[in-house]
């Protein structure tokens, strides 16, 4: 990997490139987008022209990146969020329709992931806390954020729900089962929920991103597991959070009006379906 890759994880593109303006208007809403890849589909929805919210439990981060954003000229709001707590929630569809007065588009993105150890987590020495915290973030979250936005979106009979699952969800992992569980939840959660608010004209897809260095400053060992995700790709380097922001941006826009209930494999060509 070259320094550059490493260097810049997060930008997707020149930070005052207009991409396109498909979404001009629209209101998105990003859960944990304070860090990590939720920060790129933030940048990257706000230069296609959504007004984005940033709904992330770490409110210095959320401030930071919403500041980014309207900084050059983006329509970005943070809003402190906790996704494993409904007042929080309701709290966030109340501040995000004061200030733009409809919802749009809703990215499920919030997990328990960077913050777990790279070190080998087998299955009976995960503690009952961990597991209990990983599926009320990965899962719980992902379920009580569709339910504060559903009642706008149904009312406007339109609506983007874009779910973020795993690859280690199709191909399984030699640890971190809790990790993984919680992944694999999330696609039967879309095809359910994509049912349940078809009739409503809202779509529910999910991205399902490879191994993706996510960190700003990725320690060596962080960095030699994220690089090594190359090795049993058809694409052979390593993933970036900008390697994903095209997927999520289609399943937000008009794009993908006609798709619903399905998951997006971004992971460079090392799950194949
Ligand atoms: N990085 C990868 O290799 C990879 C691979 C596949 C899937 N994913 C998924 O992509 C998403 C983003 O991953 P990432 O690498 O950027 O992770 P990350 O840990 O950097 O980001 C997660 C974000 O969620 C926030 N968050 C955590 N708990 C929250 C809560 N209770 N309420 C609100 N926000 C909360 C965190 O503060 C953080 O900003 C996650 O859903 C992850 O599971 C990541």
């Amino acid at each position: 990997m070259s320094q550059t890759e490493a260097e810049s994880p997060q930008t997707s593109q020149n930070a005052n490139e207009i991409i396109s303006t498909r979404l001009k208007g629209k209101v998105a809403i990003i859960t944990g987008a304070g860090h990590g890849i939720g920060q790129a589909y933030a940048a990257r929805l706000a230069a296609e022209g959504a007004h984005v919210v940033i709904a992330e439990l770490d409110e210095k981060s959320g401030n930071d990146v919403a500041a980014q954003l309207t900084g050059i000229g983006r329509s970005a709001l943070a809003v402190a969020t906790n996704v494993t707590d409904p007042k929080s929630l309701e709290n966030m569809a109340q501040k995000t329709l004061e200030s733009f007065g409809r919802i749009d588009i809703l990215v499920n993105n919030a997990a328990i992931f960077s913050t777990i150890p790279m070190s080998r987590s087998p299955f009976d020495e995960i503690e009952i806390e961990e597991w209990d915290a990983m599926m009320a973030v990965n899962v719980k979250g992902a379920w009580l954020a569709s339910r504060a936005v559903a009642p706008t979106m149904k009312t406007q009979m339109s609506g983007k729900i874009i779910n973020i699952s795993s690859g280690t969800a199709l191909k399984g992992s030699a640890s971190r089962i809790h990790y993984v569980t919680s992944k694999a939840a999330i696609l039967g959660f879309t095809r359910t929920l994509a049912r349940e608010l078809g009739p409503f004209g809202i779509n529910v897809n999910c991205v399902a991103p490879g191994n993706t260095l996510s960190e700003v400053n990725p320690d060596s060992s962080t960095l030699s597991f994220r690089n090594a995700g190359a090795n049993d790709r058809a694409l052979k380097r390593t993933e970036k959070p900008a390697d994903l922001v095209g997927a999520v941006a289609f399943f937000a826009s008009p794009d993908s009006d006609f798709i619903t209930g399905q998951t997006l494999v971004v992971d460079g060509g090392s799950f194949m379906h």
